[in-house]
């Protein structure tokens, strides 16, 4: 058994591949993007501003994180794996996931999930921070234009009016603020390999990972 790190901006594909591959190598797969969704959730839900520092790390320090036996997120004890998929939510998290007290709490968690290998996390800073020691790290980047038409369509097919100008200013917005932070961000590993998903269907992506994956395994 090895653990996988999967990175990249919002929007390129790394959670629907890491969930496939981990059915097809029965591994657990780890959203840790949702993790910070939780925490960007549970400040809404509790009205407070994302400047508050101290009701912030008082927030942190009462709520609790976990995953079902589904894969799914849950705050408290509640699913909350649909409720953290809105847009304010996205953009909300990008801000409160600079805070290190933030982080901390949320990378002590996964690595004490993926201590017994097997394990396939997405996220942000995974190879260069969570699982600096992970057998296989992916970074995997698609055009904005790519990434904003996957969203676009998501967004559709859940019958969701949203506006396509929007999305692809936020996914630019985004990737500023997660590439920009001061702690954690995202980058590439030196030891990643650099998958572009912008031309390839998600078979083709899970097709050339799980050949990376196969020759460590
Ligand atoms: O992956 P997802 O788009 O759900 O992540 C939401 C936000 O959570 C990202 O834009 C980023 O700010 C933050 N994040 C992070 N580190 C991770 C995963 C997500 O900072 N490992």
């Amino acid at each position: 058994m090895i653990n996988i790190a999967i990175d990249g901006p919002s929007a390129a594909g790394k959670s629907t591949i890491a969930k496939l591959l981990a059915k097809q190598l029965s591994y657990i797969h780890l959203d840790t993007g949702a993790m910070y969704r939780c925490c960007a959730y549970a400040s809404l839900v509790n009205k407070i501003d994302l400047n508050d520092i101290k009701a912030l790390e008082e927030m942190m320090n009462t709520i609790q994180i976990s995953f079902n036996e589904k894969g799914e997120v849950e705050l408290n004890g509640e699913n909350v794996a649909d409720k953290i998929r809105t847009n304010e939510i996205s953009m909300r998290t990008s801000t409160i996931s600079q805070y290190p007290f933030v982080r901390e709490k949320l990378v002590k968690i996964q690595q004490d999930l993926a201590k017994s290998k097997g394990y396939i996390l997405d996220g942000r800073d995974i190879g260069t921070v969570v699982l600096v020691d992970a057998e296989v790290k992916i970074y995997m980047v698609a055009s904005v234009e790519a990434r904003a038409k996957r969203r676009y369509q998501e967004y559709v097919n859940q019958g969701i009016e949203v506006d396509y100008n929007n999305i692809y200013k936020d996914i630019e917005q985004r990737d500023y603020q997660d590439m920009n932070r001061k702690v954690s961000p995202l980058k590439k590993a030196d030891d990643a390999i650099e998958i572009d998903t912008s031309q390839l269907t998600i078979q083709q992506v899970v097709d050339k990972v799980s050949s990376i994956v196969l020759k460590k395994i």
